[in-house]
């Protein structure tokens, strides 16, 4: 039991900023401070730390505490694991009132195995240094490697002897439990049988994010093609290697003050580095790159290169990095090494100031990267090149952010020299390919009570947010199906409910033709039509739902405008001729299914609104960049036009599910 003064000590001593600024990259935003969440996924910083309170609130998903609530939501530790760690951290000295024999027993398993993997990390590293085989046989070996003292030390190297039990004799006889070196995997026990999982090999632990070690890479010192090379631990209630990324502890601090994270292949590679100068460097440990690492990463910066050996497979890992790191909205660089190199070679042989050079000269964004490797195997080749671009473009359109996206785009046509509209509509085509597919998976898990994931309301109607072109070619779309609406189904009368969110069999509903419900909508919110001509027909139903009666067929096609006689003769033309109408293509069986016809007139509307929000936003937006532009006012109109935006955003995802 740790005594309650000591607790109030801890308590008032570990300021909020400065524990969460372990984790997380804060800025400094009025009285508060605001990062990104660490306990959910966002794109936008909604963490705020307010010093003066000494809590932290995520807007986003509700999270909020104290300084000791945050050490235990972060690292998943219990309360007095939380309070040993902060008074670790301030120096302040816990002495321990006797625990109960249950007390001790509940000291949970979980600290059991960080224990064990403790004593592990110092037995092989004394080992290393003191055993007359560790100095021979692995100290030499990290020694040609060209690892430094200080090296050695600072990532705790070391050395686990060739022989079957010697780690786990030691661990036994040192008092712990066979039980958990068995669950860290140290040791494999098999019936009566045990023997140690790293037995020749020199061990690199792996440490969490504050620095406990988790479990342990071995490299074996045998030329044999048929050992292994690396050996990992396996997956514990400690180690969960998809969640790990070595050397984060050691470099975060390089990271944030840097603004950039080098990703790197293994340990040699984040070791290397480091011993050269180069600090702000990770690398995945027994997996292949995963989301969860990146987002990881992203609590500190929104800049990942990855350095990766130019061989096929090296390619193909940092291809498949590339497009997971943009997926999660951060901004990717690539550095191939030459033939036969990798960082850890290449660091050995060059001086800080030159690896530096090297990584800001050699590496490219994305594009160029693809484009300069895959330009070599196309050539002149069109249809290879066509596949070049294709390749390029869907990773264009994994990247969340709009005007990132038209950047990018931007790039690839002037690198490609193809024009911006084509590639837009191929990035659309994904996008739009990409989102049906999500509605339908939606729509296959019927995850109603949920709702929609947050960036499905970001997608939603949008596949082409912000690209201005783009967004204007799907607004006229829009228009051009809602006219057509009008002209092909005015007159047809529907059932319209009154509360569209009540239950079935609660239902109220008003009849009204298909052109009053539209004018209706429309109105509500005073749209109008890019497309003046739209416009003027649009009018002709306005005023004839004022006086409540009906536009004729007739009235339309010999219309004396001749603009509103030959778009009306081509919507007409479609109804009564193609067997492709509207309603199939919408996948209305009969129109006279009144209830799906509403629910498609009002998604198709909100779908439009929405896009017009958009528009309205990304007008604002350049208004920004206007020199002497109002910002204050402008500000206040975009913040409006987000709430509407996002209002919108959930009307059409409730209507799409239900
Ligand atoms: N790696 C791994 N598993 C392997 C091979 C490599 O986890 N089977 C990781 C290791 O973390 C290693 C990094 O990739 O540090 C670099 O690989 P490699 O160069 O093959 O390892 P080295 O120990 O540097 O071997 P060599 O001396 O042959 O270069
Ligand atoms: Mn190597």
């Amino acid at each position: 039991m740790i005594p309650k003064e000591t607790v109030s000590q801890i308590i008032e001593t570990a300021r909020i900023d400065e524990v969460v600024g372990e984790w997380v990259n804060l800025k400094k935003r009025g009285a508060n401070m605001l990062g990104l969440c660490p306990f959910h996924n966002e794109k936008s910083p909604s963490f705020t730390v307010s010093p003066a309170k000494g809590i932290y609130k995520c807007f986003g998903c509700g999270e909020a505490g104290g300084s000791v609530n945050f050490v235990m939501a972060h690292e998943q530790y219990s309360y007095p694991e939380a309070l040993k760690f902060l008074a670790n951290k301030y120096n302040i000295e816990i002495e321990e009132e006797e625990q109960t024999p249950e007390q001790v027993l509940e000291a949970n398993a979980k600290e059991s195995l960080f224990i064990v993997s403790d004593f592990a990390s110092n037995y092989f590293h004394d080992q290393l240094i003191n055993s007359e085989n560790g100095r021979a046989i692995g100290l030499s070996y990290f020694k040609e490697r060209g690892f430094k003292d200080e090296t050695i030390e600072k990532f705790k190297l070391g050395y686990s002897h060739d022989e079957w039990t010697n780690f786990t004799d030691a661990a036994l006889e040192n008092g712990y439990n066979l039980d958990f070196l068995g669950k860290t995997g140290l040791t494999i026990v098999k019936e009566d049988k045990k023997f140690d999982r790293f037995k020749g090999r020199v061990m690199f632990p792996i440490q969490n994010i504050s620095g406990r070690i988790i479990g342990f890479g071995g490299r074996t010192l045998k030329a044999d093609k048929n050992v292994a090379k690396y050996l990992n631990s396996p997956e514990s209630d400690i180690y969960h290697k998809s969640r790990v990324l070595y050397g984060l502890n050691l470099a975060k601090k390089s990271i944030i003050s840097l603004d950039r994270c080098f990703l790197v292949e293994g340990y040699t590679d984040v070791i290397s580095m480091h011993q050269n100068g180069i600090e702000n460097v990770v690398s995945s440990s027994g997996t292949s790159l995963t989301t969860d690492q990146i987002r990881l990463i992203k609590r500190y910066t929104q800049n990942i290169t990855i350095l990766f050996d130019g061989d096929t497979a090296g390619i193909k890992a940092a291809f498949r990095g590339v497009d997971m790191i943009l997926e999660e909205g951060l901004n990717v660089r690539v550095l191939a090494f030459p033939d036969g190199e990798d960082p850890d070679s290449y660091a050995k042989s060059h001086s800080t100031d030159e690896i530096k050079e090297f990584l800001d000269k050699k590496s490219f964004d994305f594009i160029r990267f693809k484009t300069n490797l895959l330009l070599e195997e196309t050539g002149d080749d069109p249809i290879k090149r066509a596949g070049l671009i294709k390749e390029i473009v869907s990773s264009i359109a994994l990247i969340p952010d709009p005007i990132a996206r038209s950047v990018y785009l931007q790039e690839c046509s002037n690198l490609m020299d193809i024009g911006e509209q084509a590639l837009l509509s191929e990035l659309n085509k994904i996008r739009r390919n990409k989102l049906t597919k999500k509605i339908q998976q939606q729509e296959r898990d019927q995850g109603r009570d949920e709702g929609p994931p947050p960036e499905f309301f970001h997608e939603i109607g949008l596949p082409d947010e912000g690209e201005r072109k783009g967004v204007v070619n799907v607004i006229a779309e829009q228009e051009k199906d809602i006219i057509r609406t009008f002209v092909k189904y005015g007159t047809i009368e529907i059932d319209i409910p009154t509360n569209p969110d009540a239950a079935k069999e609660e239902q109220e509903f008003i009849k009204a033709t298909v052109a009053e419900y539209l004018v209706y909508e429309i109105e509500k919110d005073e749209l109008r039509f890019d497309n003046p001509v739209f416009n003027k027909v649009y009018s002709l139903y306005k005023v004839a739902s004022e006086k409540e009666t009906q536009v004729e067929e007739k009235h339309l096609v010999t219309n004396e405008d001749k603009e509103i006689s030959s778009f009306t003769i081509e919507c007409l033309m479609e109804k009564y001729t193609l067997s492709l109408n509207w309603a199939e293509k919408h996948k209305i069986s009969t129109l006279t299914e009144d209830l799906i016809l509403p629910k498609k007139i009002h998604k198709g509307i909100c779908s439009w609104r929405l896009n017009k929000v958009e528009q309205l936003i990304d007008e604002k937006q350049q208004q920004l960049k206007v020199k002497d532009a109002d910002y204050g006012v402008i500000l206040i109109d975009i913040m409006k036009l987000m709430e509407a935006k996002k209002k919108l955003a959930h009307e059409l995802g409730r209507i799409i599910l239900h």
